[in-house]
């Protein structure tokens, strides 16, 4: 059994992470969510996160609520692309899941310095400001976590949110730069492996013929997020950045990745959050990331499909 903590800005993408995560009891135990402010602001994430433990009717799994600033610049969100939610393309509802009373930071201290040494997998889908807000309180929490396998960056996709940067990472680079140089084995996925998922039409009328409420919710979330980059790139489909993180922890071998150096821009006003990536080691800089580039696409979907199927069984 896997300790992980999820840490989100839900977001149809983060969201279908959680579902991923959640679909799985014998293989991750979700000792928490996290929610920090980033596709919308904290109040909605924390919602969202919350809205979908009840549909995977795991409305026992903790919830806890972030910062709601990045540690030194103004937020920035994403509505443009997640709609006003943050999850359009589902009904929106009041959740049954609690929202825990403590704050995520605290928690994810509480929670690192409780577990065994190199025990606890942190999967953060949103930008690192309550993880980097953690570590800088609480170095110690560290030598408690086994690894970090998150979603943010990009190198040869360049950036979604600026020419050069991808959004996690932009929206809180001073975060950023804390995780990656926190001393801990990371895993990355950026926009070089997302960009690799595409919930083409076909995709998501596979997860919708599953007919079950949660593929459905899927489904309907997909098809939103799908309209954004259909217009935006012209692309089959909405890249699944996020789930790609609970698919890597599932199944490592449909992933490829290389052992390199990873910085983040925090200064340069032009290209403040992008992330340096040392993937031809022409630098000295030590290496701190398994930068993912590449994904079986196609292993990806028959996943999502086989966890989503899951929910089928516990709606019967
Ligand atoms: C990342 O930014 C958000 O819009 C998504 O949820 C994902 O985490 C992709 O750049
Ligand atoms: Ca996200």
């Amino acid at each position: 059994m896997r300790e992980i903590i999820i840490d989100c800005d839900p977001g149809q993408d983060d969201a279908v992470a959680l579902l991923l995560a959640l679909a799985y009891p014998e293989t991750f135990e979700i000792i928490g969510i996290t929610a920090v402010a980033g596709n919308v602001p904290l109040s909605l994430t924390e919602r969202n996160a919350r809205i979908i433990c009840d549909l995977a009717k795991r409305e026992d799994t903790r919830v806890f609520a972030g910062c709601a600033q990045p540690m030194k610049r103004a937020l920035c969100t994403a509505e443009a692309v997640h709609g006003k939610t943050g999850i359009d393309g589902i009904e929106i509802f009041e959740p049954e899941t609690p929202l825990e009373e403590a704050h995520a930071v605290d928690f994810i201290i509480e929670a690192l310095l409780a577990a065994p040494a190199h025990s606890v997998t942190l999967v953060p889908t949103g930008p690192l400001t309550n993880i980097a807000t953690a570590i800088e309180r609480e170095p110690g929490v560290l030598e408690h976590v086994d690894e970090i396998v998150l979603m943010g960056g990009a190198m040869r996709e360049g950036g979604n949110f600026s020419p050069s940067a991808e959004f996690n990472i932009l929206v809180d680079p001073h975060a950023a730069d804390i995780v990656f140089r926190c001393g801990r084995p990371i895993t990355a996925m950026g926009l070089d492996v997302t960009h690799q998922v595409l919930s083409t039409r076909e995709r998501v009328a596979a997860i919708r013929a599953l007919k079950n409420p949660v593929a459905d919710a899927v489904a309907g979330m997909l098809s939103f997020f799908h309209r954004h980059d259909a217009a935006k790139y012209g692309s089959e489909g909405a890249p699944l950045h996020d789930p790609c993180t609970i698919a890597y922890l599932l199944q490592p071998e449909l992933f490829a990745g290389r052992q390199c150096n990873v910085s983040v821009e925090t200064e340069s006003e032009l290209t403040i959050g992008h992330t340096a990536v040392d993937f031809w080691h022409v630098t000295d800089r030590p290496i701190n990331t398994n930068w993912i580039y590449q994904v079986d696409a196609h292993g990806f979907y028959s996943l999502l499909n086989e966890s989503l199927a899951r929910y089928s069984e516990s709606a019967a």
